[in-house]
């Protein structure tokens, strides 16, 4: 992808003034403003609508700029040498003396921060002196953007500004590991489990439904498209949508498939795009049929089970 310099320059002065604005990111769009600004993070959560006690995502350029904020350890140390830049977040302990806002993290100890593999947002981030709190750019509990146009459709005036990067190549939010004590997954997402633990060399728990919510990504309702979903489904009622993982020789204007062949990777990225399609083309309900549990698939599933509680 091109990199438009003015675009750049044009999001650095907003974010300079304490604005947040949509940055591209490979997994999907975020609400981004100044990390170490009150007022900037305070805007993030009232675009959203989102509850107070949901800490934000921190994004950086690269390790060093993060030292000053978190405490590093060797789990993370090795896959950040591995995976970063790139889909995976780590939930780390903020040093005391770290700058980052307590509206940012709602006044927790801990941080969740990210490394965004996508050049435009590279490039801001090298340019700004702060990193920049970003969660999904979606209202609280509905689906999140892949592209520019979705953030547009869901935010409308209300953005100051979104900065172009195209469709999100990954398409999913970033898997978080949570790496303070025996490493732990708190959400599924674009980097896959088993890509990790070989990494790590040790077993890593997964602990995305727990009984105490900690993440609200774990909540049960979340990633809505606004409309009922019914999952693993054979036959459909009338007037349903199908949302299928793989074409088929059917060709009905109610049939949507998420991957040509089947894979899963090209499925998860289709998974918001096709959903808000739906959506648009009026359909009141969705069918899915089953989707392999494994892989990218645990992830899809993950998505579909959260918004069909709606
Ligand atoms: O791929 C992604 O992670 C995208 C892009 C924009 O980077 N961001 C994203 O942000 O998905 P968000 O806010 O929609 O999801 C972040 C999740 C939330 O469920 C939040 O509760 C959790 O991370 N989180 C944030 N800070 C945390 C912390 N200190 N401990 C545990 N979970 C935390
Ligand atoms: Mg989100």
């Amino acid at each position: 992808m091109k990199i438009n310099l003015a675009n750049i320059k044009k999001a650095k002065k907003l974010l300079n003034k304490r604005e947040c604005i949509a940055i591209p990111t490979e997994t999907v769009y975020g609400i981004g403003g100044n990390a170490y600004s009150d007022t900037a993070c305070k805007k993030i959560f009232k675009l959203k609508k989102r509850p107070k006690n949901n800490p934000l995502i921190v994004h950086y350029y690269d390790l060093k700029n993060l030292e000053a904020d978190c405490d590093l350890n060797n789990d993370f140390k090795k896959l950040y040498k591995r995976f970063c830049p790139g889909p995976i977040t780590f939930i780390l302990n903020l040093k005391k003396t770290s700058k980052i806002s307590k509206v940012a993290t709602n006044q927790k100890k801990t941080l969740a921060v990210r490394f965004p593999k996508h050049p435009i947002t590279r490039n801001l981030l090298k340019n700004l002196n702060f990193p920049i709190a970003a969660p999904s750019a979606n209202i609280s509990t509905k689906i999140s953007a892949v592209t520019s146009s979705d953030v547009k459709d869901d935010f409308g005036k209300k953005i100051k500004y979104v900065l172009e990067g195209g469709k999100s190549l990954i398409g999913v939010e970033s898997t978080i590991v949570d790496l303070r004590k025996k490493p732990q997954i708190l959400r599924l997402g674009g980097l896959e489990v088993e890509t990790i633990q070989k990494i790590l060399k040790k077993k890593i728990s997964i602990n995305i439904n727990p009984s105490k919510i900690s993440v609200p990504g774990q909540l049960k309702i979340h990633y809505s498209p606004g409309i009922p979903i019914r999952l693993n489904v054979r036959k459909i009622q009338k007037d349903e949508a199908f949302l299928l993982i793989k074409k088929n020789k059917i060709n009905k204007s109610n049939y949507y498939f998420l991957s040509e062949k089947g894979n899963l990777k090209e499925a998860a990225k289709n998974l918001y795009t096709t959903l808000r399609k739906i959506k648009k083309d009026r359909y009141k309900s969705i069918a899915v049929s089953k989707i392999p549990n494994k892989g990218f698939g645990k992830t899809i599933n993950d998505r579909l089970m959260r918004a069909s509680k709606f």
